[in-house]
């Protein structure tokens, strides 16, 4: 497990018993979220994770299920008891759900309620307006730049989405712009600010 960083004082405490979501989805700055995790679960918070197939790809669940000591959600159909599906039950319990990355593929299907993973279904059992929902979308500049990607990310503002805008700098693909998602250490802060 990694070890806390060195702005670890700034948030013990807010974490402690508090319950949060991090929805991944299928893009490449997925490795980052292993050490938020990881922070999140040090801090004392308990972390659903949630996973799309594609996510998967990049990392594997066996990584987020040991960094927050918890069963990781990737299929919804495969909850032990089908008269309590595991993903209204995850829902209810969040006090805040966090999709990172959130890449162009998963923006487009909230954007338009198409709930075909554990990502979007999970994030659909949450009442509009209850807990702070929030995404950090991570993607090539030309994606980022996509009118698509730009219109879909403004209706889910309109319905209450918080937004975590990407930085800027060099990317995987090799390019310089904007699409990259925000340090772990950011990431932390903007979900510390929201469960306050
Ligand atoms: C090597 C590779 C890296 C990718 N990186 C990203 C990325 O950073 N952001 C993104 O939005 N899509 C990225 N994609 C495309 C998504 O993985 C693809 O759109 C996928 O369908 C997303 O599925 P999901 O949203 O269900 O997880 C990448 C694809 C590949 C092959």
């Amino acid at each position: 497990m990694t070890q806390p960083g060195p702005n670890a004082d700034t948030h013990a405490g807010s974490f402690q018993g508090r319950h949060i979501g991090i929805g991944i989805t299928g893009g490449i700055a997925a490795y980052k979220v292993c050490h938020l995790v990881s922070q999140l679960t040090q801090f004392g918070a308990a972390v659903d994770v949630l996973m799309t197939s594609n996510a998967r790809r990049f990392v594997g669940e066996a990584t987020f299920q040991a960094l927050s000591a918890r069963p990781v959600l990737c299929d919804p159909w495969a909850g032990p008891d089908p008269s309590d599906p595991q993903h209204i039950r995850v829902a209810r319990r969040l006090e805040l759900l966090l999709i990172a990355p959130a890449s162009m593929n998963t923006i487009g299907r909230l954007a338009h309620g198409i709930t075909e993973d554990v990502v979007t279904l999970t994030a659909a059992g949450i009442p509009p307006g209850t807990i702070p929902r929030i995404l950090a979308p991570s993607m090539n500049a030309a994606m980022w730049i996509q009118p698509s990607t730009q219109r879909n990310l403004k209706l889910l503002q309109d319905d209450g989405w918080l937004v975590v805008p990407p930085e800027e700098g060099m990317q995987a693909c090799r390019t310089n712009g904007p699409g990259r998602l925000p340090e772990p250490e950011s990431l932390l802060k903007v979900i510390s600010d929201h469960l306050a």
